[in-house]
C-alpha cells in the first residue's frame, strides 16, 4: 500500500458502484480518507462498510448532485466533519441507466435531469466544497479536482446525445475552472475514459460496438476499473503537481483527430 494520500480527505461522488467505487477503494489504499457521496444510500453505505471493515478511513453521505439544496447540506456536513478537503472526484453521472435512443426521441425532461446531474452537478459540488478545498490546498502542493468526462465525446457515439453533450461540457468546464482556481493552489483536470466494463450491466454498448471499439484501440482488450484508478490517484496526488486544466485520455490508445 502506498501512502501518497496520507492525511488527505477526498470526496468521491457516485462512489456507490462501478468506477466511483474503484476510485474510493484506491483513495483508501493510498492512505487517504474517502467520503463516498451517492444517491444510492444502500450501495454507498455497503462500499463504506467494506472499506472500514478492512481498516480504511471512509464515510458515506447521501447526495443528489443534481439538487442544489442537497449539495449545500452535503458541503456543510463535510465542512463540520473534516474542515479541509484535499481532493474531489466529480464522478457521479447518469450513465449505466441511460436508454439509448435517437436524439430526436429523447424526452426534454430526461435531457434536463441528465444535464442537471452530469454537467451542473460537478459545478455545484465543486463550488460548494470550495472553502474546504481552499483550506486543503495549504497542504503539500495544493488541492486537486478530477472531473470525469468521456471518450464518447470524441467518438461521437450515437444513441445518447444528452450524455455526450454533458461530458463535452464537463471537459470545457475543467479547463476554465483550472484557470479560475489556479491562484488558490487548486488544480482541476479531467479524464476521458474509453468504454470500461464494471460489475454493473448497462445498455450503452451493444456487442457489435464493443468489438469495434476494442479493435480501434492500440491495446486490444476490454478496459476494467483497475485500468482507470491509477490515473485518478496520480491526478489527486502531488505527483501531478504541475498538471492542471488538462484532459487525459485513458482509452487503451484510441487516437482522436
Ligand atoms: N464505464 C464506462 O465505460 C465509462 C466511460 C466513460 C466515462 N464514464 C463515466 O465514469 C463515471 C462512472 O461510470 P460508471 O460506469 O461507474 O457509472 P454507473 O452508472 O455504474 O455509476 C454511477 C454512480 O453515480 C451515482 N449517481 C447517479 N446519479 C447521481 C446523483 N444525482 N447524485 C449522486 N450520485 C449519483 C449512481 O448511484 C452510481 O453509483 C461516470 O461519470 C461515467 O459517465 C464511464
Amino acid at each position: 500500500m502506498s501512502a501518497v494520500l496520507q492525511d488527505r480527505v477526498v470526496v468521491v461522488t457516485g462512489g456507490a458502484q462501478g468506477l466511483g467505487r474503484a476510485y474510493a477503494q484506491r483513495v483508501v489504499a493510498d492512505g487517504g480518507t474517502v467520503v463516498v457521496a451517492d444517491l444510492d444510500e444502500r450501495k454507498g453505505a455497503a462500499v463504506v462498510d467494506e472499506l472500514v471493515s478492512a481498516g480504511g478511513a471512509a464515510s458515506f453521505a447521501a447526495l443528489d448532485v443534481g439538487d442544489p439544496g442537497a449539495v449545500a447540506v452535503f458541503a456543510d456536513t463535510v465542512a463540520s466533519r473534516f474542515g479541509a478537503v484535499h481532493g474531489l472526484v466529480n464522478n457521479a453521472a447518469i450513465f449505466s441507466t441511460i436508454t439509448m435512443r435517437p436524439f430526436w426521441e429523447i424526452p426534454a425532461a430526461e435531457w434536463d435531469r441528465l444535464m442537471a446531474v452530469n454537467l451542473r452537478g460537478p459545478w455545484l459540488v465543486t463550488s460548494a466544497l470550495l472553502p474546504g478545498l481552499r483550506e486543503g490546498a495549504r497542504v503539500g502542493q495544493g488541492a486537486s479536482v478530477v472531473n470525469v468526462g468521456s471518450d464518447a465525446v470524441w467518438l461521437g457515439r450515437p444513441g445518447y446525445l444528452h450524455y455526450i453533450a454533458s461530458k463535452g461540457g464537463v471537459t470545457g468546464m475543467t479547463h476554465a475552472m483550472a484557470h479560475e482556481l489556479g491562484g488558490d493552489r487548486i488544480r482541476v483536470n479531467s479524464i476521458s475514459p474509453g468504454p470500461t466494463y464494471t460489475e454493473v450491466p448497462r445498455s450503452t454498448v451493444s456487442p457489435e460496438q464493443r468489438t469495434a471499439m476494442q479493435a480501434a484501440q492500440a491495446l486490444h482488450r476490454d478496459a476494467e476499473p483497475d485500468d482507470m484508478v491509477g490515473v485518478v490517484a496520480f491526478l489527486l496526488s502531488d505527483d501531478s503537481r504541475w498538471i492542471t486544466g488538462q484532459t487525459l485520455s485513458v482509452n487503451g490508445g484510441v487516437l482522436h483527430r
